[in-house]
């Protein structure tokens, strides 16, 4: 018995495949279901006594497992095929085309980035929300004008579901579940009822950044902004000009200067009005919080100087292949 072991050892440890069909006939050898030769001793093994079937039941074992290791290591092989005798080594290899990110992606780690080293975590929301983390929890109640400017996909049998229109609900969930002090980011697709051109689609990207925590204060805000800004643009003038947001109080627009377009509305922020707050159950008496807004495809535009909005979604390669990135 053990002569024959070592036989089937030394063929095991020897065999070498050409191609698949080898391999195959290999496996069909030793582990065939009727006739391979381990499946043979293993059937025999049954017939000797119990101290025997131990020592040998481990030997036959250890052979099955070197055939298996051969099969699966000689899989990952990729095997010259029989017929490419005339095969070339010195032919340079094929070359892979790696793709390589989206423009809206690498803006979106590099704000990711940004936002990370001044403590904010990254968090997601869903992009099917309800009316009440999307508007009235955020203090946009139902007849509220400024709903008009934010229409957008409804289920006709249940109005209550909508496409969010901004990332600000990703603020009222997070905050729902964990209590202050926070400091978060999420980015990701919002959807409106926009007529189509090149400034504008019925979906887009934003970032949504919030800190809430005690003696929270506007001047926190300008810093956070302006830190984010310079990190992005560089050194860029920014301007803060008083808005309106219904779910913060004081609210602004930030400007960034660009010399081919003037002043241009990079974002909306503010400090978040006590009334969100108490949707969530944070006591607005002890902490504040400061909100901001960020537009990924205008972030894009004036990092790339791409102007139509559209060819973000049209999936020509020979735009998209134009982005190289470092993350
Ligand atoms: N949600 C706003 C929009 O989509 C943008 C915004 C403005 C977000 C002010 C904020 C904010 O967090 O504080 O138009």
């Amino acid at each position: 018995m053990d002569q024959k072991v070592d036989q089937i050892k030394k063929e095991i440890n020897c065999f070498h495949a050409k191609n698949y069909e080898d391999l195959e006939a290999f496996r069909i050898k030793f582990l065939g279901k009727k006739k391979g030769i381990l499946t043979v001793l293993f059937k025999k093994l049954k017939k000797l006594p119990i101290h025997e079937r131990k020592i040998f039941g481990n030997v036959i074992n250890d052979l099955k497992k070197k055939v298996q290791k051969k099969i699966q290591i000689d899989h990952s092989k990729n095997f010259i095929k029989d017929e490419d005798e005339n095969f070339d080594p010195t032919i340079p290899g094929k070359s892979v085309v790696i793709g390589s990110l989206h423009p809206i992606s690498i803006i979106k780690n590099r704000i990711i980035d940004v936002l990370k080293k001044i403590g904010f975590s990254y968090v997601e929301g869903p992009e099917i929300e309800d009316d009440w983390h999307n508007f009235t929890a955020l203090n946009i109640p139902i007849d509220h004008p400024s709903r008009d400017m934010q229409d957008t996909f409804f289920l006709c049998k249940n109005p209550d579901i909508v496409l969010r229109t901004h990332t600000s609900s990703v603020q009222i969930r997070y905050m729902k579940k964990n209590s202050p002090p926070s400091r978060v980011l999420s980015v990701g697709k919002v959807y409106r009822n926009e007529t189509i051109s090149s400034r504008s689609y019925f979906m887009f990207h934003q970032a949504e950044g919030f800190y809430i925590d005690k003696k929270v204060s506007f001047s926190d805000l300008k810093q956070t902004i302006h830190y984010l800004i310079t990190s992005l643009f560089g050194e860029v003038k920014i301007r803060f000009r008083p808005s309106y947001f219904p779910f913060t109080e004081p609210s602004a627009e930030v400007d960034i200067y660009n010399n081919h377009t003037g002043w241009l509305e990079i974002m909306g922020c503010g400090m978040i009005d006590p009334e969100v707050l108490k949707n969530v159950n944070v006591d607005s008496e002890i902490y504040s919080g400061f909100a901001f807004g960020i537009g990924i495809e205008r972030v894009a535009l004036l990092i790339y100087q791409i102007d139509d909005i559209r060819i973000y979604f049209d999936n020509d390669i020979r735009f998209l292949r134009q982005f190289q990135s470092d993350f």
